[in-house]
């Protein structure tokens, strides 16, 4: 495994997106970044004290591209499970995949492809307290717990559970993965907006299906979503 640590960068998943000799497990880690990216162009806010890491998946042409379509549940999943480890607290998994901890998200995932390899970024709110403009809607563990966490060994936790996870996964273990994960799903029974490219519409949320794809109740009709943003409704 290479590591690369910076101080600050515009954002991890650039770095090992742009890196022309990639090799998978090759991980970047920063302290902050000045141009943290979220999933649809949204920014993550990246300050001190957050573990700030991407890593590099090599495609496996033994796994079909419908396979991959689950890769980032696969990634939220395998965050929680690490997390459950770290500090054993209540987290929900929010489709596709944000962990959330009391209502407010503790961790976003970008997962990108290019050329041969997927590019896991993960933004977590470990030791970060001050979370700016997030504050209403994030939540770090220290400000849950009052502890400090080492971030390196945080990382690495994570990063060696997801390629544990991911052979489980690849040895045929999804089903079970996928009724952990619908064990808490924050969007069951919630009343949700699904933004797609042509129209918004708006139904209760059920289980994740067995495709990766969520499960809505819209008026007399089940959807099954699997592009799209989605966000619940303001009450
Ligand atoms: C989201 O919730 O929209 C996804 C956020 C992903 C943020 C992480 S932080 C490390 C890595 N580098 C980035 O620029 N983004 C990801």
């Amino acid at each position: 495994m290479r590591i690369y640590r910076f101080d600050e960068i515009d954002s991890t998943n650039r770095f090992l997106r742009e890196k022309d000799d990639i090799l998978e497990k090759d991980l970047a880690i920063a302290k902050v970044q000045n141009a943290g990216r979220g999933r649809r162009g949204n920014k993550w806010v990246s300050t001190e004290g957050a573990a700030l890491f991407s890593f590099a998946l090599k495609h496996d042409f033994e796994i079909s591209e419908d396979e991959y379509m689950k890769l980032p549940l696969l990634v939220g999943y395998s965050l929680l499970y690490s997390l459950k480890k770290i500090e054993n607290l209540d987290y929900k998994f929010k489709w596709t995949n944000d962990l959330y901890l009391e209502e407010k998200k503790i961790s976003g995932i970008l997962v990108e492809k290019i050329k041969d390899h997927y590019i896991i970024g993960i933004g977590l709110n470990v030791n970060n307290l001050n979370l700016e403009e997030a504050k209403d809607r994030g939540m770090s563990l220290r400000e849950k717990t009052g502890k400090e966490y080492n971030l390196e060994e945080v990382i690495m936790t994570i990063v060696s559970d997801f390629f544990e996870n991911f052979k489980e996964f690849k040895n045929g273990s999804w089903k079970e993965i996928l009724e952990k994960i619908n064990k808490v799903n924050y969007l069951y029974g919630r009343r949700i907006d699904i933004v797609t490219f042509d129209k918004e519409e708006s139904g209760i949320a059920g289980d994740i299906l067995e495709d990766g794809t969520l499960e809505v109740f819209v008026g007399n009709e089940i959807k099954r979503y699997n592009i799209g943003s989605i966000h619940i409704a303001k009450k």
